[in-house]
């Protein structure tokens, strides 16, 4: 089974990938957050050159995630990173985002799919690099993922990474596998779920329904519990100290790459590290006001101090 760490922008960037590998074990493979290509003739420019940096991401299988609906545009951002030595490039056709949506990227692709297919051809033919593809199952509803999947299918992707819900879900509600399911049975090409697996039961489960499945990507499972991939893989839960080690290693490191904003990265990440601790809502409650460094470290001092782990972490949306 192949264990991924999701893209999610503003969170599993290179210095998270980076220390939770330290802290817990590499996953198989890691997706950055999502990059808009440069324009053609340019290179990547400063925040993005640092999360695809090679040496930023040594020893890890990292494949990057772009969005954009201009095809030249990623046949060029394709080459530059097979330069620098990426083996596979991830094209976005599920970001939800309403602005994202109304430009007509990510899942607002999905709208038209003889559009869809036009754009995908010429991208598979102008990559340089092998192209898998995460997408969800339409707009609206799920009835638009018929065509969709039947363009999928024609085309020569590395993989296909289905997240079984529509735009206008976000991320709310159930995923609906069955279609999932379909795809799987149907794909001549690999193809990997994602979505709400934030425990070993939901592992069981999806491979009770699916047992061919070979590749489950971990998004905010993996934020609430930093052991989940270990622990899908039989091993143990985190201890207090390893989650204050990982804790204090991230702090560190995204001090170190971006100063004062921090404390406000780490706020993101306890939003969802809350759920490793039996009462969530007293963690959000110490560390949401905080603003300087030294508040934020008395009040991370105080929630390891007094704060008992949950039975099992898993996040809850
Ligand atoms: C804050 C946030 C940022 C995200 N950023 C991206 C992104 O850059 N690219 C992408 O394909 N998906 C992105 N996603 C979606 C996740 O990759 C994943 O599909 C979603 O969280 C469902 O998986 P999960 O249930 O395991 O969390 C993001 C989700 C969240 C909550």
């Amino acid at each position: 089974m192949i264990f991924s760490l999701a893209s999610m922008e503003g969170i599993t960037g290179h210095v998270f990938r980076r220390v939770h590998a330290e802290c817990f074990g590499a996953l198989d493979r890691y997706y950055t957050p999502f990059i808009t290509p440069p324009r053609a003739g340019s290179s990547f420019g400063g925040r993005v050159r640092r999360e695809v940096d090679p040496a930023a991401n040594r020893g890890l299988d990292v494949v990057p995630q772009l969005i954009t609906k201009n095809a030249d545009e990623f046949a060029w951002a394709a080459r530059l990173l097979a330069e620098m030595g990426y083996a596979e490039v991830n094209l976005n056709l599920g970001c939800p985002s309403g602005t994202v949506v109304a430009k007509g990227r990510g899942a607002g692709l999905l709208r038209d799919p003889d559009g869809l297919e036009a754009f995908l051809r010429d991208v598979c033919r102008a990559s340089s690099l092998p192209v898998s593809v995460k997408t969800r199952l339409g707009i609206q509803d799920d009835a638009e993922y018929g065509r969709i999947l039947e363009v999928y299918l024609r085309l020569p992707l590395k993989e296909l990474i289905v997240h079984p819900r529509v735009q206008r879900d976000r991320y709310q509600g159930v995923p609906r596998r069955e279609l999932y399911g379909e795809t799987l049975r149907r794909a001549p090409f690999p193809v990997a779920y994602n979505g709400d697996v934030f425990g070993c039961g939901d592992l069981d489960a999806l491979l009770s329904a699916y047992p061919d499945t070979r590749h489950v990507m971990l998004g905010r499972g993996i934020l609430a519990n930093p052991a989940l991939a270990r622990m899908l893989a039989g091993g143990p839960a985190a201890t207090a100290d390893e989650l204050r080690r990982f804790h204090d290693r991230l702090f560190d490191a995204y001090r170190e790459e971006i100063g004062g904003n921090a404390v406000f990265r780490m706020k993101e990440w306890w939003s969802y590290a809350r759920f490793s601790f039996a009462d969530p809502l007293s963690v959000h409650r110490a560390v949401r006001k905080v603003r300087r460094a030294d508040e934020y470290a008395d009040a991370v001092e105080r929630v390891f101090a007094t704060e008992r782990l949950a039975r099992v972490a898993r996040f809850q949306g």
